[in-house]
């Protein structure tokens, strides 16, 4: 058979409620244009984000039920880290309650406190924004080290998460002493979830290894970038993903997970290290804003569910479907000429917004117009992932349809194509945006917004 079918059927529903154009344009007002701010029941189909946003599956939450809540040596803890220690081949492991806290505490264990990172730099190949913040906060620079390839939106290469290893290593040779990791993030969501190549991993680690520098991953999307290796990469067809992704981390000396991707939870995290010391400076770090070491600011029966979804998001026929699905997405837009990052990522399509509003300049943040024109034409929350996010570091003015995982149908992803096509029809008729209200190096989650008048943007 060809078509590729969702594999599970739906034992719980959730209603989606419907609005009206107008009821939406109000929340638009209200919110100051930012759709981070919109109230959720106001959302039709929610593509903010692929992030804690999935559906659970029938055994995870049977693991709810069996959660054990005591405080040390919960018997969930054990088998999250039965679980882990077998996907990653890790020993030290680390429950978080999410992904940025595992950054936090690698970073400290790595650099110590803020300001301590002065004069010091973590390259990779594009740090997430929270990432990046908790580098910045340490007073250290984030460098992002893409291929060319990585850095255009047409390029269709396989692997355009990989990073430049000539870069890197002119870098360490540049500046000997200032690097105190180098970061892998697997896939690379900065620049639309783009995979790396195991042989770009095994590069950069034999650089690293050179240079006496620690490797570590993001490996949020850990599952994903395997199925890439396995499906795209010459000679790692024979291998399960299950191999290709223990083979990846036996790279790294350490990983941060935000385990709310192919952890397929609501909430939780995984810091991992290979070196005693780290992990005993990591363990106090983490007694000291997350909890003790054996649940890390989560409940047992998360680290319950997060052990059977690490092992779920594995499930080959689950991530044939997952990446079909993004894929199915992306080639309906582009056969009618939306210009997309190509080819599709691991968990979300990008559409590049300043080719679809040529007309608003990237000052005038064409992703944010693109954003709340789906919004306000069908319900749809998309994520803007350009200048608002990335400020002056961001590459291309992208806007994000990140798909939560076994959330949505193929005939909402249907309906989403419509949205985008009939958005595009009359694409000349948005405008752009001035920020009237901002702060933080993340101030893509609270900023507000005005619309520039159509005058403006024309002339523009
Ligand atoms: C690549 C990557 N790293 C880190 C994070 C941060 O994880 P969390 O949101 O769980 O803090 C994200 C979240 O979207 C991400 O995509």
């Amino acid at each position: 058979m060809k078509t590729i079918i969702e594999p599970f059927r739906i034992k719980t529903v959730e209603p989606l409620r419907l609005t009206t154009i107008s009821e939406r344009r109000d929340q638009l007002r209200r919110a100051g244009y930012n759709l981070f701010r919109v109230p959720a029941r106001h959302v039709l189909i929610d593509l903010l984000t692929d992030s804690g946003t999935g559906a659970m599956s029938s055994e995870q939450w049977a693991g709810v039920m069996r959660g054990d809540e005591s405080y040390a040596g919960a018997d969930s803890y054990y088998r999250f880290l039965r679980t882990v220690r077998s996907v990653t081949g890790f020993d030290h492991v680390l429950p978080t309650h999410q992904g940025r806290a595992s950054e936090r505490i690698l970073v400290e264990t790595l650099i110590g406190s803020p300001p301590a990172g002065c004069g010091k730099v973590i390259p990779g190949n594009a740090h997430f924004d929270t990432t990046r913040a908790n580098i910045e906060h340490a007073g250290a620079e984030a460098i992002d080290l893409l291929t060319e390839d990585g850095r255009t939106a047409v390029s269709a290469a396989p692997f355009k998460g990989n990073l430049d290893t000539k870069r890197l290593r002119a870098l360490l040779e540049r500046r000997p002493g200032d690097v105190p990791a180098v970061m892998l993030t697997v896939t690379c969501n900065t620049n639309g979830g783009q995979p790396v190549a195991f042989r770009n991993v095994q590069r950069v680690r034999a650089i690293c290894d050179e240079f006496g520098v620690p490797l570590i991953l993001d490996a949020a999307r850990f599952a994903e970038n395997a199925w890439f290796i396995k499906t795209r990469e010459p000679g790692q067809a024979a291998r399960s993903v299950r191999e290709i992704a223990r083979s990846v981390f036996e790279l790294a000396d350490g990983a941060t997970i935000s385990a709310k991707k192919d952890g397929l939870v609501n909430i939780g995290g995984v810091l991992l290290l290979r070196d005693e010391e780290m992990f005993q400076r990591a363990s106090d770090l983490l007694i000291l804003t997350e909890g003790f070491v054996t649940y890390g600011g989560l409940a047992g029966r998360d680290l319950e569910a997060m052990a059977i979804g690490i092992d779920e998001a594995l499930d080959e026929d689950y991530l044939r479907y997952r990446v079909r699905s993004i894929e199915y997405l992306g080639q309906k837009l582009a056969e009618a000429g939306v210009r997309i990052v190509q080819p599709p990522g691991g968990h979300a399509i990008y559409i590049d917004a300043a080719a679809f509003c040529p007309h608003i300049p990237a000052a005038e943040f064409p992703g944010q117009a693109l954003a709340c024109a789906l919004y306000e034409h069908a319900g749809i929350r998309a994520c803007e992932i350009g200048s608002v996010m990335l400020g002056e570091h961001a590459v291309l003015e992208l806007v994000r349809l990140a798909i939560p995982r076994r959330t949505y149908t193929q005939s909402h992803i249907d309906y989403v194509i419509e949205a985008v096509l009939e958005v595009k029809h009359r694409a000349e008729e948005l405008v752009g945006f001035r920020l009237a209200e901002s702060s933080g190096s993340l101030r893509h989650f609270t900023a507000r917004f005005e619309p520039v008048s159509r005058e403006r943007t024309a002339t523009a």
